[in-house]
């Protein structure tokens, strides 16, 4: 069953929820509303204790996001322009910290924003027809939903400096080679593929999973000291569970 917000279409098979971005006729460029929409509904599915894992996929076959709303943005002042990147930081945030495991089923271009939507994932999937760029710099504006310190922290800088300054357009195997995509699938079976995957990691211990993803990525924002704390308690916590004592 397909319900959702026009802008956002959620699909949940068994375990697994897909969230389409669909505003196909603008490449699912995310504009105000539809950030708002994205926001909403993953608050929503964090709620459904059912739900183990979310796959995020763009409408038609030309886009995942074409970036952020380039029309929206044209007339914004300094003031406005912080605070959307702000709005935009903190919905990207929903999914970077979203409790279950995020994957990103990259169907086409993911410029901009939408190359920092499919960082802020935990997974990425690319299509073969898939290409990522950071055009940003090339219109006067910095990447601002994340970009600049997500690339930089899964890349290592120099590849953050190189797609930043330069704006160049990467196809998904270059992407692949540079470690921001899992893999490259043919385009039509990529979404076959993230659900496969999605079911995979379903099938595991469900607390581990949650635990681990929050020592993953909390982890990244701490010293490694810090870190291995935050690991220990983890896996004491796993030991409360059934799939532990099983
Ligand atoms: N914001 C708003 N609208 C966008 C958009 C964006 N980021 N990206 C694409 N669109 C719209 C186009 O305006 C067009 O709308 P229209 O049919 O009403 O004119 C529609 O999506 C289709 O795009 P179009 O440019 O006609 O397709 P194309 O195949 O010629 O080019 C792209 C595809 C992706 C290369 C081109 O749309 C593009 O460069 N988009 C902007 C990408 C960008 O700079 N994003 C970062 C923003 S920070």
């Amino acid at each position: 069953p397909i319900s959702g917000m026009d802008l956002i279409l959620t699909e949940v098979k068994g375990q697994v929820a897909l969230m389409t971005l669909n505003r196909p006729k603008e490449l699912n460029a995310l504009n105000r509303q539809l950030l708002e929409d994205l926001s909403e509904t993953l608050s929503r599915l964090k709620e459904d204790s059912k739900l183990r894992v979310l796959i995020i996929t763009g409408a038609g076959d030309r886009a995942f996001v074409a970036g952020a709303d380039i029309g929206e943005m044209a007339d914004m002042d300094r003031n406005q322009a912080e605070m959307f990147a702000r709005f935009g930081n903190r919905v990207m945030n929903q999914i970077h910290y979203f409790p279950l495991p995020v994957i990103a089923a990259v169907n086409g271009f993911a410029l901009g924003g939408g190359f920092e939507l499919a960082l802020a994932c935990d997974l990425r999937l690319a299509s073969d027809k898939a290409s990522f760029a950071f055009p940003e710099t090339g219109l006067g504006i910095t990447p601002g939903f994340g970009g600049t310190q997500r690339l930089a922290r899964q890349t290592g800088p120099m590849t953050a400096f190189d797609l930043i300054m330069t704006g160049r357009r990467i196809k998904a195997q270059e992407a692949k080679d540079l470690g921001l995509v899992l893999d490259v699938i043919p385009a039509d079976l990529l979404l076959d593929r993230a659900w496969d995957l999605a079911s995979s990691i379903a099938q595991k211990a469900p607390v581990a999973i949650r635990e681990a993803k929050r020592a993953i990525r909390d982890g990244l924002d701490l010293t490694l000291t810090e870190g291995l704390t935050l690991e220990e308690v983890a896996f004491g916590c796993c030991f409360e569970t059934q799939d532990q004592k099983k």
